[in-house]
């Protein structure tokens, strides 16, 4: 294949990867992107084999036996992706992705590893940009593979979700990191010594299970989003070693675009990356009762039943439903939108009030919502339904929990405090529907259940809502 062809296809490549992106952002429109992203990646994947075959890429040497052995592992490697990607549930998605970004940062350390060895074989003269791309694409690579994996163990329950942490410990990091980067750096100045790089990569795995296991659980999508975005710069360095522009472009791409969300998601926590990454958020969270306590909030807690909850719904003209974690956790979508689609016929207008970070993942939520088939006109952003609270009859919650806690907006002891909520308080009556009064994700005490106007419908949210929607059609 000449260059100038394969050059041009790899521009389609590119340009796929940004109309992805583009689709992507839009829940009507995901689905198409992630398709054309995917018929980009098989064009470069097909391109850069072709010019292997003719000799025009990098890997020159690639002989009838390398190929097969290609073969087969994309083969492994793609069954592996579907079903992986079909049986994971919705709330494991997050553990999924880091370990898919995992396998990517490994496989780029392996990259920089195998090219490195063979400047050492063949006695190539390298210049210094070739050699920094190396230890940058090992080093990142390597604190992505080792980061997610913990991310992994740790959403997936494998290890303890608590923040891990003791004396020292960040002057260890320090000093883990700094002579893995010194390493690196050696590597970059023209060393060509094979444990150089080995011990550098040793190191930075070392610095990514150290790095990351001192974080909660609970900010583990931010520090997923954030791996991603180093999985994409380790990339985009590794297309410098390979020459190959499109790996470049994509790998930025994805370190932009990983930057992105991490950022947002902190925004929408009211927390910096800073305190994401050392602020051991979880171990705050655990004496937090007592500062949800300290904001004064008393008053007694009161249960309601599914036949008292129906009448008020269906005899109010707004009502806001409020979804979070657990409306995923009871897989209960389909009878939620059942259950709006009773209110209407009755002339309930029914709204979706969805909060940036509810549930697990950005735009859990949503994806949650749309599989219901609930048209997206229904759903509302925090900034949009806010100000319709005061006019609902009837707030609806979910399954949400540290979304609607007030305590983020008057209580300065609490952990939350500053995080943008649904102002669900506002709304004329609340009914909470949970399972007990245990707390959500930040572990701790919501004020919101002891508002005089606030009812707790307990018990599983599927069961409750399928008793709602029976309820409702009675009336
Ligand atoms: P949470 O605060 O985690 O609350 C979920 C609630 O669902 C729990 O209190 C739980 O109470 C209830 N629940 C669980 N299973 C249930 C079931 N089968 N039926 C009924 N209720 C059930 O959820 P949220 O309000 O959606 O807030 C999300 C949290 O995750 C926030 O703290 C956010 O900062 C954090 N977070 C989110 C993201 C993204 S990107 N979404 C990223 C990082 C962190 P019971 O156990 O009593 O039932």
């Amino acid at each position: 294949m000449s260059e100038n062809i394969s050059n041009l296809l790899y521009l389609v490549s590119i340009v796929s990867f940004i109309l992805a992106l583009k689709f992507l952002s839009s829940p009507t429109r995901a689905r198409r992107g992630n398709q054309i992203g995917a018929a980009g990646m098989l064009l470069a994947i097909g391109v850069t084999l072709a010019k292997s075959e003719t000799g025009g890429g990098l890997s020159k040497s690639l002989d009838t036996g390398t190929y097969w052995l290609i073969a087969i592992a994309a083969i492994i490697g793609s069954a592996i992706g579907v079903i992986g990607a079909r049986k994971v549930k919705m709330t494991a998605m997050p553990q999924m992705v880091a370990l898919f970004n995992g396998v990517g940062g490994g496989a780029v350390a392996l990259v920089a590893l195998s090219e490195y060895h063979n400047i050492i074989r063949d006695h190539v003269s390298t210049t210094w940009d070739i050699s920094l791309a190396i230890g940058i694409s090992g080093l990142i690579g390597s604190v992505s593979f080792a980061g997610s994996i913990i991310a992994f163990a740790k959403l997936q329950e494998l290890i303890h979700g608590r923040p891990i942490t003791y004396p020292g410990q960040k002057i260890v990091n320090l000093v883990i990191l700094g002579v893995g980067l010194g390493l690196a750096c050696t590597v970059a100045a023209g060393v060509t010594h094979h444990w150089v790089l080995v011990v550098a990569l040793l190191l930075a795995l070392a610095f990514g299970v150290l790095f990351v296991l001192p974080i909660g659980g609970a900010d583990m999508p931010v520090v997923i989003s954030l791996l991603n975005a180093f999985t994409g710069i380790a990339a985009a360095a590794s297309g410098f070693e390979l020459g190959s522009n499109v790996l470049i472009v994509s790998g930025m791409l994805v370190g932009a675009s990983g930057t992105l969300l991490t950022l947002m998601m902190g925004k929408a926590m009211n927390r910096s990356i800073g305190n994401v990454l050392f602020g051991a958020f979880g171990q705050v969270a655990a004496g937090a009762g007592d500062a949800a306590a300290a904001g004064g909030a008393t008053g007694t807690v009161k249960s309601t039943s599914a036949d008292d909850v129906a009448i008020m719904l269906a005899y109010a003209r707004k009502v806001i439903i409020v979804p979070g974690y657990g409306l995923a956790v009871a897989q209960a979508q389909h009878n939620v939108r059942e259950l709006a689609d009773e209110l209407e016929k009755r002339n309930v207008e029914v709204v979706y009030a969805i909060h940036p970070v509810a549930g697990r993942m950005p735009g859990h939520m949503n994806v949650l919502l749309a599989e219901a088939n609930v048209p997206y006109t229904a759903l509302k952003e925090m900034e949009e339904v806010n100000p319709e609270f005061p006019l609902a009859e009837v707030a609806l919650v979910i399954g949400a929990n540290d979304v609607t806690n007030p305590a983020a907006r008057s209580n300065p002891a609490s952990p939350i405090y500053g995080m943008p909520i649904l102002d669900v308080d506002k709304a004329q009556a609340i009914v909470v529907m949970k399972r007990s009064m245990r707390p959500g994700f930040a572990g701790i005490d919501n004020e919101l259940y002891l508002d005089p106007k606030c009812m707790m419908l307990f018990g599983d949210a599927k069961e409750s809502v399928v008793k709602l929607v029976t309820a409702v059609k009675a009336l």
